[in-house]
């Protein structure tokens, strides 16, 4: 019971930030999209900028003041040589900056054939994104990127849309719909949704391709945790994180998390689930990510000195019929500072363990004193005889 007390107190617990979210800041025209998350703590403040000017991208910049400000030269940004349009004042408060940007969208089918049939890449950077400004919610802190591809000649988006759905959090705590993440104030959602897209064949599998930025020093590594609970996430046992970590310390500085699924419902039930894999994570830097965000804020470096790696995402194993079937399909993964967070044993898991190591233990003792007494009156009865 104490353990459980103490387990609900830890989950609970942890520090609040100031969340505000502001579009295009300095910028009155919504043909292109920069969103601006600023969550201020107790003597520091995180910088969320997610933009879709080129690729989907969000950049994130920690600092060890609460009054740091983010400042944008549009001009220089939409401008074809956007470096250095992005920075933090004051520049010496920047504690750790890091990058996430969604590059392509794969399409590939298994169907009747040993050899996977790749379909044209999607490239998230030519694609063209509706004015966020209408879906933003300064209550809910969310925001949605909702794109179609400049050119679609195959006709496959007529019916659909692929989008990026952001949340920002204020505080711990954990999401009611599955896959159900925990999450910290330090960390934003985003969920990946492809909706009424035309599958370009029979049993065609989706796969999202992902490339993160790192300072110097700084690589990130694939984990994988494995837990014998899926309360939360039932039948899900894996959750993986591309957490960047220090060259010299364990400790990560910023992951991206996500659980081992995807769903094929607007309303997510265990039975919509779809197989997600990651493939490997691989040095990239032979292919710099076209967003503008990215190049504006880490310019001419990008590729040298901050290091590029990108991984690929898949969804749909063996089942690859339920996209052709319910022509959605929705992946979550949380991004943020710090250690990714871990799942505790739910409080029902723990019960159970209770029960099921507790009976044989108290089995025992009641078998041990039911022996004692046993063998006490045993001798009893043997001593008349000795
Ligand atoms: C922004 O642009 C709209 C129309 O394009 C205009 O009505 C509005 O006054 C502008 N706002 C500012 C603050 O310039
Ligand atoms: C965003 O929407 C608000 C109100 O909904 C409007 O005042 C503002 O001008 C819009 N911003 C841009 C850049 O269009
Ligand atoms: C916004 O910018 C685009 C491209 O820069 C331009 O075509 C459009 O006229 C601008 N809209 C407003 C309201 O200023
Ligand atoms: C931040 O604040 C906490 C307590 O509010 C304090 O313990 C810590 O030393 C502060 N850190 C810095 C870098 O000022
Ligand atoms: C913004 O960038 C442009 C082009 O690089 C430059 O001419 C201009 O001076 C910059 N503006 C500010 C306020 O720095
Ligand atoms: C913003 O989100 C809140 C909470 O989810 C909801 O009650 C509200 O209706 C939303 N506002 C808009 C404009 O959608
Ligand atoms: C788009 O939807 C309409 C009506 O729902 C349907 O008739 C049409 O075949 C669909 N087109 C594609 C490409 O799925
Ligand atoms: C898809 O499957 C249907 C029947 O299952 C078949 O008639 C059709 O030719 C297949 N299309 C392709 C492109 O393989
Ligand atoms: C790791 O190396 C950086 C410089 O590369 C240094 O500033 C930092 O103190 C080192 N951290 C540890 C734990 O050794
Ligand atoms: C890519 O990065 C690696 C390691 O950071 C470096 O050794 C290599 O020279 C880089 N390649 C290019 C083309 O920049
Ligand atoms: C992702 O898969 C596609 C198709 O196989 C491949 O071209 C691309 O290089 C892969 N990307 C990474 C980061 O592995
Ligand atoms: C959140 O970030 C702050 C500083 O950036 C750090 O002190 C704190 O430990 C982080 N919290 C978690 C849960 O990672």
């Amino acid at each position: 019971m104490l353990l459980l007390a103490a387990l609900l107190a830890a989950a609970g617990g942890g520090g609040r930030r100031e969340v505000s979210m502001q579009y295009n800041p300095g910028w009155n025209n919504s043909s292109v999209n920069l969103l601006h998350v600023r969550a201020v703590g107790q003597n520091d403040t995180l910088h969320y900028v997610w933009s879709s000017i080129g690729a989907p991208a969000a950049l994130l910049v920690a600092t060890g003041s609460q009054s740091s400000t983010l400042h944008v030269n549009w001009t220089r940004l939409l401008s074809p040589a956007p470096a250095g349009a992005i920075w933090i004042e004051p520049p010496g408060s920047v504690v750790y900056s890091t990058a996430v940007v969604f590059t392509k969208v794969f399409e590939y089918s298994k169907a009747d054939t040993p050899e996977e049939l790749f379909y044209p890449a999607y490239d998230l950077s030519s694609f063209s994104w509706d004015s966020i400004n209408r879906t933003l919610n300064h209550t809910a802190l969310t925001a949605e990127f909702l794109g179609v591809p400049a050119s679609d000649p195959s006709g496959s988006f007529s019916n659909g849309s692929l989008a990026f759905r952001v949340t920002a959090y204020e505080a711990n705590g954990r999401d009611g719909p599955l896959p159900s993440l925990l999450h910290t104030a330090n960390s934003s959602k985003v969920e990946f949704v492809l909706a009424g897209v035309a599958p370009r064949g029979n049993g065609s599998r989706f796969a999202l391709e992902v490339a993160t930025v790192e300072e110097p020093g700084v690589a990130r590594r694939l984990r994988s945790a494995r837990s014998i609970d899926d309360e939360y996430t039932p039948t899900i046992f894996e959750t993986l994180s591309l957490a960047a970590e220090a060259r010299n310390a364990s400790a990560a500085l910023s992951f991206l998390q996500w659980k081992a699924t995807a769903y094929g419902s607007r309303s997510p039930k265990r039975e919509d689930g779809i197989r997600c894999r990651a493939h490997g994570l691989q040095a990239a830097n032979w292919t710099l990510p076209a967003s503008g965000v990215i190049r504006a804020y880490f310019g001419e470096g990008l590729g040298s000195a901050y290091a590029v790696s990108a991984i690929n995402i898949s969804f749909g194993g063996e089942d690859g019929e339920v996209y052709q079937e319910k022509r959605y399909l929705s992946w979550s993964a949380l991004l943020g500072f710090g250690q990714p967070p871990e799942d505790t044993f739910s409080p029902l898991v723990i019960s159970i363990m209770a029960v099921a190591l507790g009976t044989p233990m108290a089995l025992l003792l009641v078998g041990s004193v039911v022996v004692l007494f046993a063998q006490r009156k045993c001798y009893s009865e043997y001593e008349p005889i000795n």
